[in-house]
C-alpha cells in the first residue's frame, strides 16, 4: 500500500495533506494511519490462513509500539500480544487483549511480573516463554504460591545467525536470549521446575528486520526437531517474530512478502513436524516491525541551516531522542519533504541534540528547506516513540492517528515542561 504521495506539490500520507496537519499540530510528531495498521495485520493473519498454517494467533510485539489507540485497534482484529514487561502487560490488557492470548518474552522477569501475570486472570496468561532455568523455578515456585499451573513455552536458542545488525540478532550462543537445546532436555521431569507448571509450546526468535529467510527457516527446522524431542504433547509452536521491511528503496525487492514468509513456515513446519507425530500443535507469531513501521511517519520542522565549508547541515527540530534507530544502528530512513521541490543538494539531516550521531541521515538530496518547511522522516512507527526518551530534558512529542474515517485523533499529548522529572 502506498502511504505518501504528492498531490498538488504537497505530500499525503494515507491520503491526508500533511501541511494541514502540521497548521493545528505542533512539530515534531508522529502520525499513524489506521488504514494501514489494518492492512497490515490482516495481510499477516489472512496470509498465515491461506497457507494452511493450523488456527495462527499473531501476537503483536508491543515493544515495537504500545501505544494504547494502536494496540486497542489490534485487539479489536483478534491480535494477541507479546510482552516483555509488567507495563506492557497492563497495557495489552487495557487495550483489550485478552490474557489468553498472551505471551511473555524475556531474560529479566522479575517476580513482581510474574506474579502479576499469573494472577491477572483465572487462567493467567498464554505463556511465558522462559529463557532460563533458573527463572523457570521461580515460575513454578510463585505458580505454587498463588495455587495455580503456570503455562511454559520454552524460548529455545536455535544456534543460527541471522542476517542483521549485529545489536538486534538474538538465535546464537553468544547472545543473552533463548534455552540452548539441552538444557530443555536437561529440565524435564524435574520436580522442582514442573511441579506447578506445564510445558505447553516451543518457540523461537532469532531477531529483527530479517530480509533473507534462510536462517528462519533454519530456526524452524529446529525448533521442529527440539519439539519432538521432547515428547510433550505440545499446544503450539511459535516461530517469534523478525519479519523485515524494506526502508531503503534497494530493499524493496528483498523485503519477504507475507505469502513466501507463511509458506516457508507452514512447509517447513509440516515437513518437519506434522508429518511425525499425532500432536497438531497451533502456530503462534510475534511480529511488530511488519506490522506497524510503514503505518507511521514522524513530520519535523526545519529550524535552520548551517553551512560549515563544504558541509550542509539541515538542522530540524526532532532529535534521536524521539527516533533513535539512526543513531543506534546507523538505520536508513527515507526523508522527504512536505512541499515537493527541485534543485536537491546534498545535506546532512541533523537534530538539535548534543551528540554527533542524532544525525538522520548523511549526504541526503534534498531541495533548499527553510526554517518552518516540513521534512518527513519515514517507517517510523516501529520502535520509534516505544525507543524514545527525554534525553537533554526534551519533552516527548505527540502522536496523532488518522482513523478510517480520515479523521484526526491526538492519540498522546505533547509532554510538557511541568511533565519531565
Ligand atoms: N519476539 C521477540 C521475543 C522479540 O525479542 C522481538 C523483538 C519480537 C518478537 C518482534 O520483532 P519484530 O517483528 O519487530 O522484528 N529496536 C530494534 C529492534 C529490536 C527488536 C527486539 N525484539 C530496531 O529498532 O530495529
Amino acid at each position: 500500500m502506498s502511504s505518501l504521495i504528492y498531490k498538488k506539490k504537497i505530500l499525503h500520507f494515507s491520503g491526508m495533506d500533511l501541511s494541514d496537519l502540521a497548521k493545528g499540530n505542533k512539530t515534531p510528531f508522529f502520525v499513524y494511519s489506521e488504514d494501514i495498521l489494518v492492512h497490515n495485520y490482516t495481510s499477516f493473519y489472512e496470509g498465515a490462513k491461506k497457507a494452511g498454517i493450523r488456527k495462527p494467533l499473531v501476537c503483536f510485539a508491543m515493544k515495537s509500539n504500545p501505544n494504547k489507540e494502536l494496540v486497542s485497534i489490534l485487539a479489536d482484529l483478534g491480535s494477541g500480544a507479546d510482552i516483555v514487561s509488567g507495563g506492557e502487560l497492563k497495557r495489552a490488557l487495557e487495550a483489550g487483549i485478552p490474557s489468553e492470548k498472551i505471551v511473555f518474552s524475556g531474560v529479566g522477569k522479575t517476580k513482581e511480573e510474574i506474579d502479576y501475570a499469573l494472577t491477572v486472570s483465572k487462567k493467567g496468561i498464554f505463556s511465558f516463554n522462559v529463557e532460563s532455568l533458573e527463572e523457570l523455578e521461580l515460575i513454578n515456585e510463585c505458580a505454587k504460591k498463588h495455587k495455580r499451573e503456570a503455562r511454559i513455552c520454552f524460548r529455545l536458542n536455535p544456534v543460527v545467525k541471522a542476517l542483521t545488525h549485529k545489536n538486534i540478532s538474538t538465535g546464537n550462543k553468544t547472545h543473552k536470549f533463548g534455552l540452548l537445546e539441552k538444557d530443555v532436555y536437561d529440565s524435564l521431569g524435574k520436580a522442582k521446575y514442573w511441579s506447578h507448571s506445564k510445558l505447553v509450546g516451543l518457540s523461537v526468535h532469532i531477531g529483527s528486520q530479517l530480509l533473507d529467510l534462510k536462517a528462519t527457516k533454519k530456526a524452524v527446522i529446529k525448533l521442529c526437531e527440539v519439539a519432538l524431542k521432547t515428547k510433550a504433547p505440545l499446544e503450539f509452536l511459535d516461530v517469534g517474530g523478525g519479519l523485515g521491511v524494506d526502508y531503503h528503496p534497494s530493499e524493496s525487492s528483498k523485503m519477504p512478502a507475507i505469502d513466501d514468509y507463511m509458506t516457508l513456515v507452514s512447509t517447513t513446519l509440516e515437513k518437519y513436524y506434522y508429518t511425525k507425530t499425532d500432536n497438531v500443535p497451533r502456530v503462534v507469531f510475534e511480529p511488530g516491525r511488519r506490522i506497524v513501521a510503514k503505518a507511521g511517519i514522524f513530520v519535523m520542522s526545519v529550524l535552520r541551516n548551517k553551512i560549515s565549508e563544504k558541509n550542509h547541515f539541515l538542522i530540524v527540530d526532532g532529535g534521536m531522542n524521539d527516533f533513535m534507530r539512526p543513531s543506534l544502528y546507523g538505520a536508513y530512513h527515507g526523508l522527504t519533504p512536505v512541499k515537493e521541490a527541485k534543485n536537491a543538494t546534498n545535506c546532512h539531516v541533523v537534530g538539535p541534540i548534543c551528540e554527533t550521531s542524532d544525525c538522520f541521515g548523511s549526504d541526503r538530496k534534498l531541495p533548499k528547506m527553510s526554517a518552518g518547511e516540513l521534512l518527513v522522516l519515514e517507517d517510523t512507527g516501529a520502535y520509534g516513540y516505544s525507543m524514545g526518551s527525554n534525553y537533554n530534558l526534551r519533552g516527548r512529542p505527540l502522536e496523532i492517528l488518522i482513523n478510517k474515517k480520515k479523521k484526526i485523533k491526538t492519540i498522546n499529548k505533547a509532554q510538557p515542561y511541568e511533565d519531565l522529572t
